[in-house]
């Protein structure tokens, strides 16, 4: 893959940009940006012009509770290394009569590009509202942004598809497809035709496995595929193997995170590689999936450090910097105030070592409460919790500040394990401001606020 070195800001467009996982994120009209179970892909031919443009489909589920039909993949544009993503409107957009009019299901929508008819080729997951169809869709289009075209929904060679993934192997164009098959027990990787339009022949078949959710980053010259246990819209331990080659062997299977930690309550979408000046760094792009209310699902970007083993490992954190040109990467600085610094806080000895050793214990009627001594200005705060409830239970945080409710706040998902999980909050701090933490809707499970850590944006 080329990598330009940019000689002029104005050429690259700025090139950092903050993640801090978990936020709603927002399109630069200030709409939160609904493109689950996507793909965020870099346009090779703006790249060739010197210009380093970010183009991220995926799923729009604005009005889903679960399912609620097609509204088409929406497709954002981001100039200046992923920071700002203009809306472009629907690249691929529901059609009457057609595999995709709007009671269809079209899940994990993927683009790749191919070289030899200049073309942009759409790869998802097709299905009807009962998901008995399991297929896979295509869909082309001249230009990166679309409209697409539709041009099939098939059975891959004669097998059921549901979720997938595509990836393009840079050094020999070769591109594949990764399909969870047979009632999801299987998953296979097909390799592409030279239009990428369809599959050729299967490489490889896991048996059953039970996996979904697939990407793929290759490392020098090692592939990795991550992939989820199936569960439905809900986070799992993502796992990974890796092999020399896309057809195999590939190796057992190791965990990306704790196992307690489900993936930092996410599922893998697409990994990403940013090929820079200085190195090489990969993105895991996940999906925090509420799967009552899937309109409120929002991503997990975070880095995925390969060490001198070739063991591969995402790394956890509230708030972290990537800048686009360098590819180089960095945790970003937190203040922390911990349950256990005041004495005027009620706490119980936290379930895990968390710092200090304390931690409130939340109810309807406790609350978690500092006031800022920091700096003035516009904060992401990362909330320290440990929930343990049932599988898939969600609660809402109730945050004021100085006595006004701060809008938008986060779904804390159960960890059903005990493992510190952060929950992120932005809002606006002043020196001086009382922050109270409250628990709107609490169930009687065991939260435990362990901390807080804020991050100036
Ligand atoms: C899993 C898959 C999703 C979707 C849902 C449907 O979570 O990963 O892509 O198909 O199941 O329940």
């Amino acid at each position: 893959m080329a990598s330009i070195v940019c000689l002029a800001t104005f050429l690259c467009g700025a090139a950092s940009v903050s993640f801090y996982p978990n936020t709603n994120l927002t399109d630069t009209s200030g709409n939160i940006i609904q493109a689950h179970g996507g793909t965020i892909i870099q346009d090779q031919n703006a790249l060739a012009s010197g210009a380093t443009t970010w183009y991220w489909f995926g799923q729009d589920d604005s009005t889903d509770t679960d399912f609620d039909g097609f509204l088409g993949v929406p497709c954002y544009k981001s100039d200046d290394g992923m920071a700002s993503w203009d809306y472009l409107g629907l690249a691929l957009s529901p059609t009457a009569g057609t595999a995709i009019s709007d009671d269809a299901v079209v899940e994990r929508p993927k683009v790749l590009y191919n070289a030899k008819n200049d073309e942009y080729v759409m790869w998802f997951h097709l299905d009807n509202s009962d998901y008995g169809l399991a297929e896979v869709g295509v869909a082309t289009s001249s230009s990166i942004e679309g409209p697409y075209t539709f041009l099939s929904g098939f059975s891959p060679l004669g097998h059921q598809s549901r979720d997938m993934g595509v990836y393009q192997d840079p050094d020999t164009d070769e591109a594949y497809l990764i399909f969870a098959t047979d009632d999801n027990a299987n998953l296979a990787i097909a390799l592409l035709n030279d239009d990428y339009t369809n599959t050729t022949e299967v490489v490889y078949n896991f048996t059953d496995v039970y996996w979904e959710a697939p990407g793929v980053i290759k490392n020098d010259d090692t592939f990795y595929l991550i992939v989820s246990p199936q569960n439905g819209w809900t986070p799992t331990a993502n796992i990974y193997m890796t092999a020399s080659s896309m057809s195999g062997p590939w190796s057992d299977y190791e965990e990306l995170a704790p196992t307690e930690a489900y993936t930092y309550l996410s599922q893998n979408a697409y990994d990403l590689t940013i090929v820079g000046s200085e190195e090489t760094t990969f993105v895991y792009f996940g999906d925090r999936w509420n799967g009552d209310e899937l309109f409120s699902s929002t991503y997990s970007f975070l880095p995925l450090e390969i060490d001198s083993s070739g063991t591969m490992t995402l790394h956890n954190t509230g708030g972290w910097s990537l800048d686009v040109e360098t590819g180089a990467w960095a945790d970003l600085s937190y203040t922390s105030i911990t349950a256990a610094e005041s004495s005027s806080r009620t706490t119980v000895s936290c379930t895990d070592d968390c710092s200090g050793g304390k931690a409130v214990s939340m109810t309807d009627s406790t609350t978690f409460t500092f006031t800022w001594d920091g700096s003035d200005g516009d904060k992401i705060m990362q909330v320290q919790y440990t929930y343990s409830g049932s599988d898939n239970s969600f609660l809402n945080l109730g945050v004021t500040v100085g006595g006004v409710a701060v809008a938008g706040n986060v779904l804390i998902e159960s960890t059903i394990a005990v493992y510190t999980q952060q929950a992120p909050i932005p809002l606006t701090l002043s020196e001086g401001d009382e922050v109270v933490i409250s628990l709107l809707n609490w169930n009687g499970d065991s939260v435990l606020i362990e901390g807080v850590d804020i991050y100036v944006e």
